[in-house]
């Protein structure tokens, strides 16, 4: 099928199953274009939990699709891949979280949303890149154990000035941006501003103008000043920043960096995914009963 047929095809689907399409930032462009909604990870978490549909097509990876069930439990909620995994959610486990509790006694955990359920039934509260700094600092601890993430770590215990027991975990495709390309691309485009998600590296992170998760960078470039953007994070958000602000320019700070997990979804999957009703995710109830305070809070700050 050609894709105008299969994005006819989807919308018919979707009309007549009552389904919704939520989409993250990095998702190929034609799945951004089709989806209900689109945004970053917090922004999908309290979407899945107030729209009403009996359906989600979750256009992710499986974290997202797992908070999105636990919080809507009511749902089918449907991953077109389940091979679209977040390699940074799956290097901590909940033996080693529960390890990390043991030689961490009576700390509280936060826990990075890119993780499994099973980190999150061990965990205190979450956070995004959006709140992590908020999360952190409303506890009244001063010691504080966070994973998976070890850059995002080092980001919020700089803001908050906490002792964070962190986990070496990172996400590759953030890793690999380094301090030489963002100063090739400042060479190359000397009036740009440079905004990075806070997943890149420490070593990055004082290079650049602005620290954003990606649905901050989609709010605030309309109202930056700047006329040309370098962005150091997944190229899949150059798509909704370049659509939104055609006045602007976008440079991605490195073009390799692409996260090979969220490309696996497209129209294809999307299209047999609501035909046939699967792959669903699906939670165990109690471990998704353990999993849900701590994303309920999470949720609850802005
Ligand atoms: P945000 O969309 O929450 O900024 O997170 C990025 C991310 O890690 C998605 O994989
Ligand atoms: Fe995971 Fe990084 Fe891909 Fe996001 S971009 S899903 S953090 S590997």
């Amino acid at each position: 099928m050609k894709n105008d047929k299969l994005v006819e095809e989807i919308n018919r689907l979707k009309k007549e199953k009552r389904a919704v399409i939520l989409a993250h930032n990095y998702q190929p462009e034609e799945i951004q274009d089709l989806a209900d909604f689109v945004g970053d990870s917090l922004e999908l978490s309290r979407k899945a939990a107030e729209v009403e549909a009996d359906l989600i097509v979750f256009c992710g990876v499986h974290f997202m699709a797992e908070t999105a069930k636990i919080l809507a439990p009511g749902k089918k909620v449907l991953l077109p891949d389940l091979r679209a995994r977040c390699p940074m959610a799956d290097m901590v486990r909940g033996a080693d979280l529960r390890w990390m509790k043991e030689q961490h006694p009576g700390k509280k955990v936060v826990a990075y949303v890119n993780t499994t359920a099973e980190v999150k039934a061990e965990t205190d509260v979450c956070c995004t890149s959006a709140n992590a700094v908020k999360v952190v600092s409303s506890l009244p601890d001063a010691e504080i154990i966070f994973v998976p993430d070890r850059n995002l770590a080092h980001y919020v215990s700089q803001k908050t000035g906490k002792n964070l027991h962190i986990w070496d975990g990172y996400c590759p495709i953030h890793e690999e941006i380094r301090p030489k390309h963002i100063q090739r691309m400042k060479q190359r485009h000397p009036e740009a501003e440079v905004w990075a998600h806070p997943e890149c590296r420490p070593d990055v992170l004082p290079l650049v103008d602005r620290i954003l998760s990606t649905g901050q960078m989609i709010k605030e470039a309309p109202k930056s000043q700047a006329r040309e953007i370098i962005v150091a994070t997944e190229v899949g958000i150059l798509h909704r920043l370049r659509k939104e602000n055609p006045e602007k320019k976008f440079y991605p700070a490195r073009e390799k960096a692409i996260c090979k997990n969220m490309k696996r979804i497209n129209l294809k999957k999307v299209y047999r995914a609501l035909l046939l009703e699967k792959p669903e995710v699906v939670v165990e109830a109690s471990l998704a009963e353990r999993a849900r305070e701590a994303i309920n809070q999470m949720v609850r700050f802005v």
